[in-house]
């Protein structure tokens, strides 16, 4: 795997150089571990760990695993835990969402049905749970109480905001279903390197916010990003009903054309998802919302004041900032 891009603002040579060398043997384990002996099903399981993506779980915590002793086994087989847990969460989240495209292929479903796709996730989240139990008690806990975390945040995202306020549900729906897992694998890599047990809580509150902000920015890429930049189809929130920030800051203003968009926003279909789309872009509502995403990747970088002044440091804050102005 080349240097990803979010990794560029890293200066410090030996550092640089560790990370690209454990990420690429982090990489040929994903692709073990995504493997089958069965045929039927090993074409399915490997499909999307094949097609790409970003490696930003494993990647981080192989960053702040670089606290400690970052040439600890357990490391690697953690980072490996993070991707089949997202890859996991993948299948599932594109059979919700009716997704045609994902890391820039066919979305399982496309190709295999719901139903495969489902049972597709379900085994690889067996897969994911099967390393993390030699990882050792804390390890494996700490990954259940995610696991619950993550399918909570779908789960409330799906039943909507009730009486709740929609901004506030949002925050809180984004917090569990993609902070989690990223605040773990910045946890992870302090605990499985055996780095200063001080640092755990600072890098869980730096990974949520991060993820946070990270979440804000993909939903702000579900807006304006090709699919050639993403992966992914634009518009797939929109059409699935999912309230992102756009769309529940337009419904702050009250001026008839912002009240008419919101209408569109509503009753979007495929046909005329492209004409939505342009309106949308073209509203002060986006720039709002990249501003909100960039304030939360502030906050994520204010979570580690209290980490040592160092390149470890350096690279999470460069880190958070690549993934809040990113468009894929
Ligand atoms: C997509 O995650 C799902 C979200 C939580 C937004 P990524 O943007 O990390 O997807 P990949 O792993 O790079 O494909
Ligand atoms: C899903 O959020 C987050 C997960 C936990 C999988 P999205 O629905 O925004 O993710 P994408 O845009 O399909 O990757
Ligand atoms: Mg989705
Ligand atoms: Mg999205």
């Amino acid at each position: 795997m080349s240097l990803p891009k979010y990794f560029q603002g890293i200066t410090d040579k030996a550092l640089l150089d560790s990370l690209q060398q454990k990420l690429d043997e982090v990489e040929k384990r994903i692709q073990t571990a995504t493997r089958h002996t069965e045929e039927v099903v090993d074409v399915m399981s490997s499909h999307l760990a094949k097609a790409g993506g970003k490696r930003l779980r494993p990647a981080l915590l192989l960053l702040t695993a670089h606290l400690g002793d970052p040439s600890k086994q357990d490391v690697l087989d953690a980072a490996v835990v993070m991707e089949v847990t997202h890859l996991a969460t993948l299948y599932h989240d594109d059979v919700m969402d009716q997704a045609e495209t994902r890391r820039g292929v066919p979305a399982a479903q496309k190709i295999w049905g719901n139903n495969l796709a489902i049972l597709t996730g379900d085994l690889l989240f067996a897969r994911a749970s099967n390393i993390v139990s030699n990882l050792g008690e804390r390890a494996l806990k700490m990954q259940a109480q995610v696991f619950e975390q993550l399918v909570l945040g779908q789960l409330h995202e799906s039943i909507g905001a009730a009486n709740q306020d929609s901004l506030d549900h949002y925050l809180d729906v984004i917090r569990d279903k993609t902070g989690s897992l990223i605040a773990l694998s910045a946890q992870l890599g302090a605990l499985l390197s055996e780095a200063d047990e001080k640092y755990q809580a600072p890098l869980q509150k730096y990974g949520e916010i991060m993820g946070i902000a990270f979440q804000l920015s993909d939903d702000l890429i579900d807006i304006r990003s090709t699919t050639e930049e993403s992966g992914k189809e634009a518009g797939t929130d929109i059409l699935a009903g999912v309230p992102t920030l756009p769309a529940i800051l337009l419904a702050k203003h009250s001026d008839p054309e912002s009240v008419q968009l919101l209408e569109r926003i509503k009753n979007a279909k495929p046909e005329n998802i492209q004409e939505v789309l342009q309106a949308l872009r073209a509203h002060p509502v986006m720039a709002e919302a990249e501003e909100f995403a960039n304030q939360w990747g502030d906050k994520a970088i204010s979570a580690i004041d209290s980490l040592p002044a160092g390149s470890v440091k350096s690279a999470l804050e460069s880190f958070a900032r690549a993934m809040v102005n990113r468009k894929g």
